[in-house]
């Protein structure tokens, strides 16, 4: 027969050796159960003598009591691991970062339409919007493109399969000039009025692209001269660019609806086309024949208006040497204007 003190010892060995709970009763079972090794020790007593009982029966009792200690602390053992196996599967990394939704940008090009509308907003000149599926009519004829007028080759148009109501095939809008006529059939003057907005071409190069914006600014009253366009422009330029300090030139041009016409360039100040020219803008005083297409008197009537590419102007302000980078969606780009 086992001593009691082995008993006892290999009681401790059993239950701190249970890997669970289950394994620990079983091993409770083999000691305390109704069989168990310390429950045989107490049948035993019945044979011995009394006093020889009574000395044995309090060994006996003792023994049970740090078998029950120590059942008592595997137990406890046991459920802290398992409570801290559940904090570690359930634990929460608060040091991770955030997983936040993502914070959208505003496009650089819309950007610099934003700031336009501002600009002219600021002295007087309202904001019109126009579709960019134009007819024949709007976007070339009362421009004073008549058909087969060779200036209509100067703009090569994407056009669309259905016809207009004069059986004229529509186009993709190829400038946002079809707005002043619009514009000016339903206003009467003066009228003061800037129409930003998508065109299209066959056209693509650093400095061309098939899509692009336009901002087209009209302004015609009794007495608006080719001083006033500059005067205007030259101010826009300068509160666009943050700065007096710019190169603009106004270089003699053709344009069917204006005449005198001019295209206006601006030389970069920063980045690797640093000096260089590019050209932003058509402009010139309205044709008479477009004032008269307008439903304007001529005679009386007078004024300027201008066509300038967005995507030129933002190209200038943050010195972009390649117009195609607005349009390519790559976020190392985009990122660096918000
Ligand atoms: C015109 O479109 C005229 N309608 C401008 C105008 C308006 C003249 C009113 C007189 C009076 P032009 O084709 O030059 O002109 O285009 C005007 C500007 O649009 C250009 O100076 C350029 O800044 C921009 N632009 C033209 N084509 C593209 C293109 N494919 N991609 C990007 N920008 C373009
Ligand atoms: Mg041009």
């Amino acid at each position: 027969m086992n001593s009691l003190e082995n008993i006892v010892q290999q009681a401790r060995e059993d239950f701190a050796g249970a890997p669970d709970p289950a394994a620990l009763e079983n091993a409770k079972a083999r000691y305390l159960g109704k069989t168990g090794q310390i429950t045989e020790q107490m049948k035993g007593l019945g044979k011995l003598a009394p006093d020889e009982r009574k000395r044995q029966g309090a060994l006996i009792n003792a023994a049970k009591e740090q078998i029950e200690s120590a059942l008592n602390a595997a137990r406890d053992a046991l459920s802290d691991a398992q409570m801290q196996a559940r904090l570690s599967a359930e634990a929460i990394d608060v040091t991770l970062p955030g997983r936040g939704r993502g914070v959208g940008g505003i496009h650089p090009v819309m950007r610099s339409w934003q700031r336009v509308e501002q600009i002219f907003g600021s002295i007087g000149f309202d904001v019109a919007d126009g579709p960019e599926i134009e007819n024949d009519w709007t976007n070339f004829t009362a421009l004073n493109s008549p058909e087969n007028h060779p200036a209509r080759s100067m703009q090569d148009t994407f056009y669309i399969a259905d016809n207009d109501t004069l059986g004229k095939p529509l186009l993709l809008r190829t400038h946002t000039s079809p707005m002043q006529v619009r514009y000016a059939r339903m206003h009467q003057p003066p009228i003061k009025v800037i129409a930003p907005g998508r065109t299209y071409r066959v056209d693509s190069d650093a400095t061309h692209s098939p899509m692009f914006h336009q901002v087209e600014g009209l302004w015609i009253d009794e007495n608006i001269s080719f001083a006033d366009l500059k005067g205007v422009y030259l101010n826009f330029v300068r509160a666009f660019f943050e700065t007096d300090d710019l190169q603009v030139r106004f270089r003699p041009s053709y344009f069917p609806f204006t005449e005198p016409s001019a295209e206006i360039d601006i030389a970069f100040g920063s980045g690797p086309l640093k000096g260089r020219w590019l050209e932003v803008s058509g402009a010139g005083q309205v044709h008479p024949t477009v004032i008269r297409n307008m439903g304007l008197d001529p005679e009386r009537y007078i004024g300027f208006a201008f066509g300038s590419g967005l995507e030129r102007l933002t190209m200038l302000r943050y010195g972009i040497n390649d117009l195609r980078l607005f349009y390519e969606g790559d976020l190392r780009f985009l990122k660096q204007f918000n």
